[in-house]
C-alpha cells in the first residue's frame, strides 16, 4: 500500500512521545530506542538488544530490564520532593521508601536502595516475607522501614529486630486491636517501637483502585480508634512512640484534586495528634503517584492530570499550609510510590507468530451454475458495491449471511456454500470499510465492522502470566511493534496469547482521547515479529499466575555503558521458569514422573508396541522437555 509514511508518522500513531516521557522514541531505522536517562544522546537500540539476547540463548516472551531507567526515576522522585522543599521553604525534609510489594525482585530492589542511597531512601514492607527481606538488605540508619499490613507476633518480633539493629523501623497500625499486640510484644522483647497509625480518610480516591480510600476501606483506624490509639499509647507509657499518620488512598491516582484533599485531611490528623502529645514527626502520604500509561494527561483512569513537580509541590505545599495553621512543626514527608517507580524500567517483549485474518481469501468464490441463491446474491452484492450505494450493500449482505446461518443451523446449507458466503462477505466489509475511510462522518456499524475485521495475531505469551491487571481490571498499557517502525502497519489487531482461554487476549488499547479495541501492526511476512509492551515494571511480575503452567518469563538485565561500542551492554540473563518447575509448584515431582513415564515405556517395548531406539529417543525428549521453556519454541529458538 503506498501510504505516505515516515517516523514522525510512527511517533505520532502510537504515541511514545506522550507515554514514554522521554524515556522512548524511535530511530532512523524504524527501530524502537530506550533512552534510560532521557539522554538522547545515549539510546539503545531495542532491536539490537533483542538480537544480544537471542545469542545468549534467550527465547521469547522476555522482559528488557533497563536498569539505569529505574535509577533515574528513583532520582527524579528524590528530585521533585527535594526542590518542592527548597522552593517552598518547608522546614523538614523528605524520606521516601520504596514499597517493596510494586516488584520485589531482589535486582530491582537492590537497584533502587543503590540509587537512593543519596537520598536515605528506604523501604515499605508488607507481609513478614517483604519485612525479612527488606531488613537483610537495609544498611543506611537515617532511612526508614515502614511496615505496613496486617501484623502478626512474628511480625512485630522481627520489626523489633531491626530497631536493635539500629533501624528506624516503624510499624504502621492498621486497626486497633494490632496496638495492643506491638505494646505488649515490645513490652516483652523491652524494645521501644516506633509506630506510626493509618488513618481513615473521609477522601476517596478515582480510578480502579480507590476502593483503598474513604470510610468503608479495608485499612485504617475511625477518628474514634484514634482517639483510643492515643489513650492506649499513653497509658502503656508509649506516648511518645507514636511518630507517623500515614494513609493510602488507592494506586493509580488519575486525579491531582484527590491527592490535594486526603493530604489536607491527613495532615489535620497529624496537628491534631500532635498537640495532643505525641512526639509526631513524619507524614506518609502513601503511593498513588499515577503513571501517564496513555500519555493523555487526563483525569482518565489510564492517565494522570499532573506531573511529577506538581504532585511533589502540591504534597508539600499543604501540609506546610495545615501545620502552620495548627502551629505545629513541619514533618518530614515519607512516601511510598512504587509504581511510578518501577513502572517504566521494564518492556515485554512477545513473538507475534501467526495471523488470523477474516478478509484472506483461502477458497476461490467464482459463481458457480449450482449454486444456492444467497451465493449468488453475495456475490452480485460485491460486483455492484459503489460509493453511493455502500450503507444499504451493508444492510443487504449483513441480511444474507443471517440467513445463511440460520438455514445452515437447519441442515440446509453445505458447508462450501456456507464458507463462500462468508468470505465474499468479509470482502464486502472491507471494501466499506476503505470506502469510508477519511470521511468526516463514519457510521458506527461501519467503525464496528472494521473492529470485526481486525485480525487476531497469535502471541507466544500468557496474559494470566504477564499482564494480569489487564485481564483482571481493563488496566491499559502501551502496545506497539518494536521493528518495522519506518513502514506504514498496513494491517489492525487484536493479540491472543497461547493459553486455552478465550480471555486471553488484548482487545483494548491506548488512545489519546478513547480506548481503541485494535492495534495497528504490519503484516507478518514469515520473519520475526516483536511487539513490546510497555511500562510493566509495577505489579504484573508478581501478580501473575501459572494459568496453563505458563511460566516466568526469561529476562535481560540492560546496562548503559559508555565503554561499550554500543553504549550498553546485558550485565545479565535470568531463565524463566522450565516445565519441570511449574510441574513441581503443583506437586508433580520430576523423577516420579519420569519413573512413570520410563515404567510405561517398557512396558511398550515389552509388548512391540515401540522399538527400543524409538523408545528411548522418546523418553530422552520427554526429560529434555522437562528442562525446557514453558512457552513455544518458535523456530527452533
Ligand atoms: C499501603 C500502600 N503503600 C504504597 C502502595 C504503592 O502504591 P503505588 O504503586 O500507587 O505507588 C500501595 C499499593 O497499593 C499500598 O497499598
Amino acid at each position: 500500500m503506498n501510504q505516505p509514511w515516515d517516523i514522525p508518522s510512527a511517533i505520532s500513531l502510537y504515541n511514545i512521545d506522550r507515554w514514554g516521557t522521554g524515556y522512548f522514541g524511535i530511530n532512523d531505522r524504524g527501530h524502537l530506542n530506550v533512552m534510560p536517562t532521557q539522554d538522547t544522546s545515549t539510546p539503545i537500540d531495542m532491536v539490537e538488544v533483542l538480537e544480544e539476547a537471542k545469542s545468549r540463548g534467550l527465547t521469547f516472551p522476555m522482559v528488557l530490564r533497563f536498569q539505569d531507567l529505574l535509577r533515574h526515576r528513583v532520582e527524579q522522585i528524590n528530585r521533585a520532593f527535594g526542590d518542592a522543599i527548597n522552593e517552598s521553604g518547608y522546614k523538614s525534609a523528605y524520606r521516601g521508601v520504596f514499597p517493596i510489594k510494586v516488584n520485589q525482585l531482589r535486582e530491582v530492589v537492590e537497584e533502587i536502595i543503590d540509587a537512593g542511597e543519596p537520598f536515605h531512601f528506604g523501604i515499605e514492607a508488607g507481609s513478614k516475607p517483604e519485612l525479612l527481606a527488606a531488613i537483610a538488605i537495609h544498611r543506611d540508619p537515617e532511612s526508614l522501614i515502614i511496615c505496613n499490613g496486617y501484623k502478626d507476633s512474628l511480625f512485630i518480633q522481627n520489626a523489633l529486630l531491626g530497631t536493635k539493629l539500629g533501624k528506624k523501623v516503624i510499624m504502621v497500625v492498621e486497626k486497633l486491636e494490632e496496638l495492643q499486640q506491638i505494646i505488649q510484644v515490645a513490652l516483652e522483647v523491652g524494645v521501644k517501637p516506633l509506630i506510626g497509625i493509618r488513618v481513615r480518610l473521609a477522601t476517596k480516591g478515582a480510578g480502579k483502585w480507590a476502593t483503598s480510600g474513604g470510610e468503608n476501606a479495608k485499612f485504617g483506624l475511625s477518628t474514634a480508634d484514634l482517639v483510643a490509639a492515643s489513650e492506649m499509647l499513653k497509658s502503656a507509657g508509649l506516648a511518645d512512640s507514636l511518630q507517623l499518620v500515614h494513609f493510602h488512598v488507592g494506586s493509580q491516582v488519575p486525579d491531582i484534586g484527590t491527592i490535594k484533599r486526603a493530604v489536607r485531611e491527613a495532615a489535620r490528623f497529624y496537628a491534631k495528634l500532635a498537640k495532643m502529645g505525641h512526639q509526631m514527626g513524619y507524614i506518609d502520604v502513601g503511593g498513588g503517584l499515577g503513571v501517564d500509561y496513555d500519555g493523555s494527561r487526563s483525569a482518565f483512569e489510564s492517565s494522570t492530570n499532573y506531573s511529577l513537580a506538581e504532585y511533589a509541590r502540591d504534597i508539600v505545599w499543604n501540609i506546610m499550609e495545615v501545620c502552620d495553621s495548627e502551629s505545629v512543626a513541619h514533618p518530614i514527608i515519607v512516601s511510598e510510590s512504587g509504581r511510578a517507580i518501577v513502572a517504566h524500567h521494564s518492556v515485554l517483549v512477545v513473538e507475534a507468530f501467526g495471523a488470523i485474518e477474516k478478509d484472506r481469501e483461502r477458497i476461490p468464490v467464482e459463481p458457480r451454475d449450482s449454486d444456492p441463491k444467497q451465493v449468488s446474491e453475495m456475490i452480485d452484492l460485491l460486483k455492484n458495491l459503489t460509493q453511493q450505494n455502500r450503507i444499504e450493500t451493508l444492510h443487504d449482505a449483513q441480511q444474507i449471511k443471517e440467513q445463511t446461518q440460520s438455514m445452515f443451523d437447519l441442515g440446509l446449507l453445505d458447508l462450501d456454500s456456507k464458507a463462500r458466503i462468508e468470505q465474499v462477505f468479509w470482502k464486502i466489509a472491507h471494501r466499506i470499510v476503505e470506502l469510508c475511510k477519511g470521511m468526516k462522518f463514519i457510521p458506527d456499524e461501519v467503525k464496528e465492522l472494521e473492529v470485526a475485521l481486525g485480525d487476531q495475531y497469535v502471541c507466544n505469551f500468557s496474559v494470566f502470566q504477564s499482564l494480569l491487571d489487564h485481564w483482571a481490571l481493563g488496566q491499559l498499557f502501551p502496545i506497539m511493534p518494536v521493528d518495522h517502525l519506518d513502514r506504514f502497519p498496513e494491517r489492525n489487531a487484536t493479540l491472543v496469547d497461547i493459553t486455552c482461554d478465550s480471555d486471553g487476549k488484548i482487545a483494548k488499547f491506548i488512545d489519546l482521547s478513547d480506548i481503541k479495541d485494535t492495534l495497528p501492526l504490519h503484516r507478518l511476512n514469515g520473519s520475526p515479529y516483536y511487539i513490546g509492551i510497555f511500562l510493566m515494571g509495577a505489579y504484573q511480575d508478581i501478580m501473575g499466575d501459572l494459568h496453563n503452567l505458563f511460566g516466568r518469563v526469561n529476562e535481560a538485565h540492560v546496562f548503559l555503558d559508555e565503554d561499550e561500542e554500543s553504549g550498553w551492554y546485558i550485565e545479565e540473563t535470568i531463565e524463566g521458569s522450565t516445565i519441570g518447575e511449574v510441574l513441581s509448584m503443583v506437586q508433580w515431582n520430576q523423577s516420579e514422573l519420569i519413573r512413570q513415564v520410563k515404567a510405561q515405556v517398557d512396558a511398550a517395548i515389552k509388548s512391540d508396541r515401540l522399538k527400543p531406539n524409538d523408545a528411548m529417543r522418546l523418553l530422552a525428549n520427554y526429560e529434555k522437555a522437562l528442562q525446557g521453556y514453558t512457552y513455544l519454541q518458535i523456530n527452533g529458538n
